[in-house]
C-alpha cells in the first residue's frame, strides 16, 4: 500500500497529545526560560546532516513536544510513505505516477549490476537516467568548450525555471567565464525582448525547457524567439536550439531536433536534476554538476536511514506541522544571508506551495486543519531594512529560517564578518527580545527561528540544502495526509485565461461576471 496510512493525523492519539500539550504548556513556551532550565538546550536542538548544521534550539517546542512529534510521524506512517516514495510506488495517486526525482541523483549502477540504494524494481530506471545524465553532460561540455556559443537563453516556467536560475546565481563563483545565461519565463513580452535586444543568432543558444512541452508561457516564447532567430538570419536550428522534456515528439514537432529527456516520475519543482539543469551544467561543468548531485544523494541517504529523531527532513517537517496546525502560523520566512541565494525564497516558494497548498487529502475529502504555511523572503541584510521590523514587534509570529554560509568565496575585509554578525544577531533578537516599558521600543521576543549553516556554498552543499528542502516538505505533506505531487489548483486560471484572450481580440463579453466583463471593456475600448 504505497498511500499513506488512512487515518488521518487529526485522528491519532498523538495529535491529541499534541494539542493538550500545546494548550498545557506549549502555547506558553518561553525559549529564554528553556535556555536557563537546560543548559543542554543547544546540543539536543541542533544536529549534523550532510553538507548543514542545522540548530532547532531556538523553536518552541521542548523535548516532551519532540516526542509527541515522532509519535505522530509513526502514528501516521511517515516512514512507510517515505518508503513507498523510494521503492517507486505510485504515491502521486491522481496522476497515477511514481515519485522519483530521487533516483536522478542516485550513483550509477555498479559493475555487478547492483545499484547502490536502488531496488532491483527501480534498477532499470536507474540505467536510463545515468545514459541521459552522460548524454546531458557531454553536450554541457561541448557548449563550455563551443568559443561560438557565448550567451544561453533558458525559456521554461516554474520548475522549468527557478530551480537552474536559483542554482546558476548560488553557484557563481564555479561558473566558466566567457558564457552569459539568460532565464526567460515570463509571457510577457519585455522579459524576452530585453534578452534578444542583447543577442546575435551566431553566438546563442536557446535551451526550451518544459516537461510537458505545452506550457503557454514556454511555447509563446519559444515560438518567438524561433521567428527572431530566423529573422535575424540565424541557420542551423539544430546548433542553436535544443529542448529539455519528457514530450520529445512534441518539441521535434516545433523543430528541435537535439532534445534531452526525462520522465513524468520527475514533478516539475522537483526537476533540477533532470535535463531541466542543463543550463547549470553548462554553467558549472560536469563534474560541478555531478558533485550536485551527489550533495543531494547524500542528503536522500540520511532521510532514508536515520532514525526520525536525528532525521534532519523530518525534524523540519514536524516543526511545520507543530507550527501551522498546533501554533496556527500562517507563514515561514526564509532568510538566507547569502547574495548568492537571492531566488532560494522563490524557489522554495513553488516547492512548498504548490507541494502543499492543498485541501484535500489523497482520497480528496476535505481537510479539517490547516496545510503549507505562505513562504517568503529576501536576502539578509536587505531583508532587515524592510520586513524585519514586522518579524519583531508585529502582531503576527513568523518562523523564520535563516540559512548562513561560513566562509566566503570573495577576499573583501570586513564584509562577512559583518553578514554573519547580522544573522546571528537577529535570531538572538527574535528570541531575546528587548524589555523597555511595552511601548514603542519594546521587544516582545520568544519569536522562533531555525538556523541552517553550510560551511561554504559549493555544487554539494547546495544540492544537500535543496534536497533537504524537498524531503521536509513531503515529510509535512505525509502528516496531512495530502498529494504533495500534483498541482490541480493551477488548471483553472489557465483554461480561464485561453478564454479571455479570444474576448481580448473581440472584445465579447457575454457571460462574464460583471468585474471581469468591466475590466476586459477597459482594456479594449482603447
Ligand atoms: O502550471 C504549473 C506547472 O505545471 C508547474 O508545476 C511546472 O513547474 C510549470 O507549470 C512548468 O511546466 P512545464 O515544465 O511543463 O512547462
Amino acid at each position: 500500500m504505497s498511500a499513506p496510512a488512512t487515518i488521518r493525523c487529526h485522528q491519532t492519539p498523538a495529535w491529541a497529545g499534541l494539542q493538550a500539550c500545546f494548550e498545557a504548556s506549549g502555547k506558553t513556551l518561553d525559549l529564554r526560560d528553556a535556555f536557563a532550565a537546560n543548559p543542554q538546550r543547544f546540543a539536543e536542538f541542533s544536529q549534523d546532516a550532510p553538507y548543514v548544521f542545522a540548530d532547532l534550539s531556538k523553536n518552541l517546542i521542548n523535548a516532551s513536544i519532540q516526542a509527541l512529534l515522532l509519535d505522530l510521524a509513526h502514528q501516521c506512517g511517515l516512514e512507510q510513505h517515505r518508503d513507498a516514495m523510494f521503492a517507486g510506488e505510485k504515491i502521486n495517486c491522481t496522476e497515477n505516477r511514481a515519485v522519483m526525482h530521487f533516483l536522478l541523483r542516485n550513483p550509477a549502477p555498479t559493475p555487478q549490476g547492483r545499484a547502490q540504494a536502488a531496488t532491483e524494481k527501480i534498477a532499470p530506471e536507474l540505467s536510463l537516467v545515468h545514459e541521459t545524465l552522460a548524454a546531458m553532460l557531454a553536450y554541457a561540455e561541448q557548449v563550455r568548450a563551443d568559443e561560438g556559443i557565448t550567451n544561453i537563453v533558458n525559456i521554461g516556467i516554474g520548475g522549468s525555471d527557478l530551480g537552474p536560475q536559483m542554482a546558476v546565481l548560488a553557484l557563481e563563483e564555479f561558473r566558466l567565464q566567457g558564457k552569459r545565461l539568460h532565464f526567460v519565463s515570463n509571457v510577457d513580452g519585455h522579459e524576452l525582448a530585453g534578452v534578444l535586444a542583447q543577442l546575435k543568432p551566431q553566438n546563442t543558444l536557446f535551451l526550451i525547457a518544459s516537461k510537458t512541452f505545452t506550457t503557454t508561457e514556454t511555447m509563446t516564447n519559444a515560438l518567438s524567439a524561433k521567428h527572431w532567430f530566423e529573422a535575424q538570419g540565424g541557420k542551423d536550428v539544430a546548433r542553436h536550439f535544443a529542448a529539455l522534456t519528457t514530450n520529445v515528439a512534441a518539441a521535434n514537432e516545433f523543430g528541435i531536433s537535439t532534445t534531452f529527456g526525462f520522465w513524468d516520475w520527475v514533478g516539475g519543482r522537483y526537476s533540477l536534476w533532470s535535463a531541466i539543469g542543463l543550463p547549470l551544467a553548462i554553467a558549472i561543468g560536469a563534474q560541478g554538476f555531478r558533485d550536485l548531485l551527489a550533495g543531494a544523494h547524500a542528503m536522500d541517504e540520511h532521510f532514508r536511514n536515520t532514525p526520525l529523531e536525528r532525521n534532519l527532513p523530518v525534524r523540519l517537517g514536524l516543526l511545520d506541522v507543530w507550527y501551522r496546525n498546533f501554533h496556527g502560523f500562517t507563514s515561514r520566512s526564509i532568510a538566507p544571508y547569502s547574495s548568492a541565494l537571492r531566488r532560494l525564497p522563490a524557489y522554495l516558494q513553488q516547492l512548498e506551495m504548490e507541494s502543499n497548498g492543498k485541501r484535500v487529502d489523497v482520497n480528496g475529502q476535505a481537510l479539517p486543519f490547516a496545510t503549507a504555511p505562505v513562504l517568503w523572503g529576501e536576502p539578509g541584510t536587505n531583508g532587515q531594512h524592510a520586513y524585519f521590523q514586522m518579524l519583531h514587534q508585529g502582531t503576527d509570529v513568523v518562523p523564520v529560517e535563516f540559512v548562513a554560509v561560513k566562509k566566503a568565496a570573495h577576499s573583501l575585509p570586513g564584509h562577512h564578518d559583518k553578514l554573519l554578525a547580522n544573522v546571528l544577531a537577529q535570531a538572538q533578537a527574535l528570541m531575546l527580545g528587548k524589555h523597555d516599558g511595552g511601548g514603542h521600543r519594546h521587544f516582545p521576543g520568544n519569536r522562533p527561528s531555525t538556523f541552517l549553516l553550510l560551511d561554504e556554498l559549493t555544487p554539494a552543499s547546495l544540492g544537500s540544502l535543496i534536497a533537504l528542502q524537498e524531503h521536509r516538505v513531503f515529510v509535512s505533506g505525509a502528516i496531512w495526509g495530502i498529494n504533495s505531487f500534483d498541482q490541480w489548483g493551477v488548471e483553472l486560471g489557465k483554461v480561464l485565461a485561453r478564454d479571455i484572450e479570444t474576448r481580448l481580440a473581440t472584445g465579447d463579453d457575454a457571460g462574464l461576471d460583471g468585474s471581469t466583463a468591466g475590466l476586459l471593456q477597459k482594456i479594449v475600448s482603447g
